[in-house]
């Protein structure tokens, strides 16, 4: 088991106990993106990291571990009991605080967070041109948001290829409509430099992103505890072509220039509160 989840390029991952890694895994490896990200992204010991959409907190216990952060594990599909088991058992119970939360309705203060992580889950709600906007008041001025998710070698100009398309031996098809939130690094790039939330400081693609997606979703099927039937085949085929491990990092914006983009007098547009300032302008509007 410990074989099929090796990686060379991976060597903090490659401490953890692969059974574990495998029985939690829910995307293209949560510890592999996790150790990634950080090549370029800065965690000092104490900070309050959001890990948004953690799913089973692995890449939470990683963060907490590694890094000595007090890491809040984020998510909607699994609850924040079973996280706490998982927490528990890493003796980690000072450090990482499990939450069901959905993305849109944070139970967080604003600005409390000094780092805003998310693996293999950021497009399923941060695609929506709003959502940069949203989720950074949750982050301190200055704070560092990274994301890593699947994406795009570049933009597709029409249908996906084929080989994306069609069934593999296994009878899965890579390619759902939900596959329609991937986006290439220069789209991502774009993406948060007009929300005017941030200062980019990186979008680029994994070196060899497909080998190392395609090889894990080999160790799932070895190891018996993949949900899904693997993927391999088709990132191997498409060795690289579409398919690919995207990672963005930007800094909350905090010069006078770019004071609109800070936390004014209203709320955001998504959040309840936003009904007093439509009550406020309806009755200004009556006068
Ligand atoms: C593919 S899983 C990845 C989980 C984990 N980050 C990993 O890499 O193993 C995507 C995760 O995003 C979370 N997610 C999707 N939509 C969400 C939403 N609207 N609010 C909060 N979490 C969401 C799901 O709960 C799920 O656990």
């Amino acid at each position: 088991m410990e074989a099929f989840f090796y990686n060379e390029c991976f060597p903090r991952s490659n401490r953890y106990d692969a059974q574990w890694i495998a029985k939690n895994q829910m995307g293209p490896n949560a510890l592999w993106l996790a150790e990634w990200l950080m090549e370029k992204f800065e965690l000092s010991p104490g900070m309050r990291v959001l890990d948004m959409g953690c799913g089973r907190a692995i890449s939470s216990i990683f963060l907490a571990k590694e890094y000595d952060v007090k890491v809040f594990a984020a998510d909607l599909w699994i609850a924040a009991g079973d996280n706490w088991v998982r927490v528990q058992e890493a003796n980690l119970e000072n450090r990482v605080f499990p939450i069901h939360a959905e993305a849109h309705a944070l139970p967080f203060a604003e600005g409390f967070f000094d780092a805003i992580v998310s693996f293999d889950s950021y497009s399923y709600y941060g695609t929506d041109d709003l959502y940069l906007s949203y989720i950074i008041r949750f982050l301190k001025p200055g704070g560092k948001i990274g994301i890593v998710v699947p994406g795009l070698q570049s933009e597709l100009t029409g249908s996906p290829p084929e080989h994306l398309l069609k069934a593999q031996s296994n009878g899965k098809v890579f390619w759902e409509p939900d596959c329609y939130t991937f986006h290439s690094a220069q789209w991502w790039r774009r993406h948060w430099e007009k929300s005017g939330s941030v200062k980019m400081e990186l979008a680029d693609t994994m070196v060899d992103g497909w080998r190392h997606w395609a090889r894990h979703e080999y160790a799932m099927e070895a190891s018996g505890y993949g949900i899904f039937p693997s993927d391999e085949e088709t990132l191997l085929e498409d060795a690289g072509q579409n398919l690919a491990l995207v990672r963005v990092i930007g800094q909350r914006i905090v010069s006078e220039d770019s004071a609109r983009t800070l936390r004014g007098p209203d709320p955001h547009v998504w959040e309840p509160a936003f009904m007093n300032v439509c009550a406020r302008l309806m009755s200004s509007r009556g006068k």
